[in-house]
């Protein structure tokens, strides 16, 4: 027989020979002694050989290098056998021989995927080469894919960009990090590393606490959810899931701002991060004004209560509701007469003085005076007092001293017609005849 002859008829017999065993043994291996594989690698040529394993060279896009060099003896080992393929059953131990900085990086690391932990590397890289860099046995994607079943991983109907692109190793390492869940990044970093607009929120000067305590997982999956936004739970549930006390001090109250009943939080607060106080999503007024456009009505008129100026909404109405009527923040009687009692208007004392509604006699605390008799005393101080609202309009109107224009009074609205005068004024209320003060020279109505 002519050289190439024999080599014909070995070449033949071997690969014959590989696939009987190879179909026999399955990944038990082609050879069952240490003496079978060294007699097969002390054969023609050495492994890489046209005859044999030909196929471990050139036709892959990346091949691992000890492969390309023919160091097969590097891995296959005579004592490792009867073991798969003469693999050392410590795959990892394998490896690190040459991957030193990788072995480095696994003992430094708290945790450490379940593979490796079962020292199997080949489960995701073809030891020999593959078409795919990293000599990956399969793309990214599927290749976890292939172990965490994706319909237990992202059954939301949206499925977070990255993650839907197999880009699961933008967040994981596939290996080991010190990171809970081999994070690649801790924290909010992890996100903003591509939703560089929150760059910029994360030194606003409030940030939310979760942002920096938990990261941005503290609200949402960062595989899928139910809609774009990706909330770990309805969004309804979502704030209360931390904001116990609030849950409990809004169901407390008699009457609940509606937005807040219903867990619309993010009607006024931003859960990320704001330049306002709060968390809110703008100015105060701003805010109440994306829903009470006609509360605005205020700006129109001539004089306007300072706090109402201020865009101070929230010093006398609860956001999230209250025990008293249109949600404020203290006692403010509503109805037009009203007795006395102490800390009844509470919530206009706040700012104004007792003295105004108490003192009998005065030359200081009101202007609202005939003399020294105080006419807030007279008309609030007994047992059908009046109510401030029954000549103040509380946002702003357009006569002097706030005073209404015309007063509610059971389902009519009675006209009212105030004047100041130098020293006092002049008042034509519906309920009484015309009927003046002064402070200086006081008026007798009875004349
Ligand atoms: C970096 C270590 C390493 C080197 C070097 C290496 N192998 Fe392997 N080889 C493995 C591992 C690990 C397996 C088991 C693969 C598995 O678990 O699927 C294997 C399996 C095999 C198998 C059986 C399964 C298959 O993929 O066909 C053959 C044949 C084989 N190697 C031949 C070679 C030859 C020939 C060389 C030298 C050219 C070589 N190996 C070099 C690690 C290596
Ligand atoms: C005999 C030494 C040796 C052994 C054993 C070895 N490798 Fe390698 N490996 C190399 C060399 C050399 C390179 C090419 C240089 C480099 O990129 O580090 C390489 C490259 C790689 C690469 C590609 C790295 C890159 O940056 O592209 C992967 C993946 C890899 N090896 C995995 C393994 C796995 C898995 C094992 C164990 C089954 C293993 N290696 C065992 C020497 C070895
Ligand atoms: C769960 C799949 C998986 C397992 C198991 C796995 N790797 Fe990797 N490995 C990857 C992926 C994916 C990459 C691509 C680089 C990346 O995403 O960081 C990679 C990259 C590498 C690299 C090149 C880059 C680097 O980090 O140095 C080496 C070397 C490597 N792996 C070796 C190993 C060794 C050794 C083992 C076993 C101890 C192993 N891998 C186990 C998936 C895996
Ligand atoms: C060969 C099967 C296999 C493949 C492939 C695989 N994993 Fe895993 N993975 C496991 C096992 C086993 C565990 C540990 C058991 C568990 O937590 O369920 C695990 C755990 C994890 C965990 C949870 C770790 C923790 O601390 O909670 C993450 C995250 C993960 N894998 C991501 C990936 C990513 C990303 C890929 C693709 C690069 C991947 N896995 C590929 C088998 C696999
Ligand atoms: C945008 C970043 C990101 C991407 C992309 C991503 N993950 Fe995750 N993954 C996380 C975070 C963060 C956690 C931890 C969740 C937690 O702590 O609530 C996690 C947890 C996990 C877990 C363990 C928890 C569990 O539910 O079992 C697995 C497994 C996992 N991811 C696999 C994957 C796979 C597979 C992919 C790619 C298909 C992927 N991840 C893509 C960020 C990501
Ligand atoms: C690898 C880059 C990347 C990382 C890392 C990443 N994202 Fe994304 N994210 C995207 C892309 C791309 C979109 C889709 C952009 C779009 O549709 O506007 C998106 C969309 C979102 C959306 C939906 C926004 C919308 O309006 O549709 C949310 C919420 C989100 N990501 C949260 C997160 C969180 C939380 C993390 C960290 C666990 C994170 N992302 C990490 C790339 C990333
Ligand atoms: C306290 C819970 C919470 C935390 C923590 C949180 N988010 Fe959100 N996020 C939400 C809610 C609620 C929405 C929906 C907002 C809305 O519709 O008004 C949202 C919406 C988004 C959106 C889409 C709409 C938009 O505003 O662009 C992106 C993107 C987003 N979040 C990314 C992040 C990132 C990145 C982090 C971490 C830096 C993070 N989130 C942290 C609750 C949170
Ligand atoms: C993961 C837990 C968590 C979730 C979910 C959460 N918060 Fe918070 N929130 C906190 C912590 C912690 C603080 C800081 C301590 C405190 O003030 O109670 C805080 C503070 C706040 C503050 C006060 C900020 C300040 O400057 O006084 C507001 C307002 C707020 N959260 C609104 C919300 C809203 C709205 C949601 C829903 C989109 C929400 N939170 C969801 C944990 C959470
Ligand atoms: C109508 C707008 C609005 C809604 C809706 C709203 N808030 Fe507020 N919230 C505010 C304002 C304004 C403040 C600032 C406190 C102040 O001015 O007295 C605030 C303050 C807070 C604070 C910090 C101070 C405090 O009172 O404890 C928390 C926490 C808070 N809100 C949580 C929530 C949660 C949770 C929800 C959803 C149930 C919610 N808010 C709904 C407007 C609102
Ligand atoms: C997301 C929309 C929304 C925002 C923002 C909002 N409100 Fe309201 N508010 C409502 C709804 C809905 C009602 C109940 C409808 C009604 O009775 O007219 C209501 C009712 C009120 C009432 C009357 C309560 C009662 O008992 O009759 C007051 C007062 C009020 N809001 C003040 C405010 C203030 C102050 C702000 C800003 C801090 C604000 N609202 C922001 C939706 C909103
Ligand atoms: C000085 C206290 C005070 C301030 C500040 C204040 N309010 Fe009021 N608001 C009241 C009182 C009292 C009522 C009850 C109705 C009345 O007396 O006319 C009321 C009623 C309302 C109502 C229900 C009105 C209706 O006719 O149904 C809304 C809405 C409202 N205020 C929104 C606002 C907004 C928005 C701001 C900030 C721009 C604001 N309030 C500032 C005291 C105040
Ligand atoms: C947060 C503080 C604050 C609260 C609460 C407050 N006020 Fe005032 N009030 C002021 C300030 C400041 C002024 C002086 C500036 C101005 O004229 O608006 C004022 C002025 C007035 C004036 C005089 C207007 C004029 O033109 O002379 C009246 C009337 C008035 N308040 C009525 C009330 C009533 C009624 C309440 C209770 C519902 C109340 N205020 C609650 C701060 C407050
Ligand atoms: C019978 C009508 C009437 C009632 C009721 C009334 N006021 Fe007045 N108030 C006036 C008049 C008129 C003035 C203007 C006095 C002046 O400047 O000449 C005034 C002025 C004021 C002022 C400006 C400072 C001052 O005292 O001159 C404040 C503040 C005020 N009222 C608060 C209240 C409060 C709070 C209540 C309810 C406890 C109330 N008023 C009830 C008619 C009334």
């Amino acid at each position: 027989m002519s050289r190439t002859g024999v080599s014909f008829f070995l070449t033949a017999t071997l690969i014959a020979l590989c696939v009987v065993s190879a179909r026999g043994q399955g990944r038990q291996g082609l050879f069952q002694t240490a003496e079978e594989f060294t007699a097969h690698a002390r054969g023609q040529e050495g492994c890489v050989s046209v005859e044999c394993h030909a196929g471990f060279l050139g036709d892959r896009a990346f091949s691992h290098e000890p492969v390309m060099t023919g160091s097969c003896e590097g891995c296959h080992e005579a004592q490792a056998y009867p073991d798969s393929f003469g693999i050392s059953s410590d795959q990892r131990a394998l490896c690190a021989g040459c991957h030193k900085a990788l072995e480095g990086k696994l003992q430094d690391s708290q945790f450490i995927h379940g593979p490796i932990l079962n020292s199997d590397c080949s489960s995701c890289h073809d030891p020999h080469g593959s078409d795919r860099p990293f000599f990956l046995r399969q793309d990214y994607g599927s290749l976890c894919t292939s172990c965490h079943a994706a319909a237990r991983l992202f059954p939301g109907e949206f499925v977070h960009q990255p993650v839907n692109d197999g880009n699961c190793g933008l967040c994981h390492d596939p290996h080991a990090s010190n990171i809970k869940a081999r994070l690649t990044d801790a924290g909010a970093n992890l996100c903003i590393s591509c939703h560089e607009d929150m760059v910029s929120g994360m030194v606003m000067e409030y940030v939310h606490a979760p942002l920096i305590e938990t990261g941005c997982t503290g609200c949402h999956d960062p595989h899928s959810g139910r809609d774009r936004n990706r909330l770990k739970m309805p969004r309804e549930a979502l704030c209360f899931s931390c904001h116990e006390l609030k849950e409990q001090e809004i169901g407390q109250y008699s009457k609940k701002h509606v937005p807040a009943e219903k867990g619309e939080c993010t009607a006024c607060h931003s859960p990320h991060f704001s330049e306002f106080r709060a968390l809110l999503k703008g100015k105060t007024d701003e805010v109440c004004y994306g829903c009470h456009e006609e509360s605005r009505e205020w700006e129109k008129r001539r004089f306007q209560h300072g706090p109402v100026v201020q865009g101070d909404c929230t010093v006398c109405h609860n956001p999230h509701g209250s025990d008293n009527t249109f949600i404020l923040r203290l006692a403010f009687p509503h109805k037009f007469y009203t007795s006395y009692e102490k800390g009844k208007y509470s919530l206009c004392l706040l700012c104004h003085k007792e003295a105004m509604i108490i003192e009998e006699k005065t030359e200081t605390a009101t202007n609202f005076r005939n003399g020294d008799i105080n006419l807030h005393r007279l008309h609030v101080h007994q047992e059908k007092g009046r109510s401030c609202r029954a000549c103040h309009d509380v946002h702003a109107s357009d006569h002097e001293g706030r005073i209404r224009d015309e007063f509610p009074f059971g389902t009519a609205n009675i006209p009212m017609i105030f004047s100041k005068t130098e020293n006092g004024g002049r008042c034509i209320p519906g309920c009484h005849r015309e009927r003046g003060y002064d402070r200086v020279n006081k008026v007798d109505n009875n004349r």
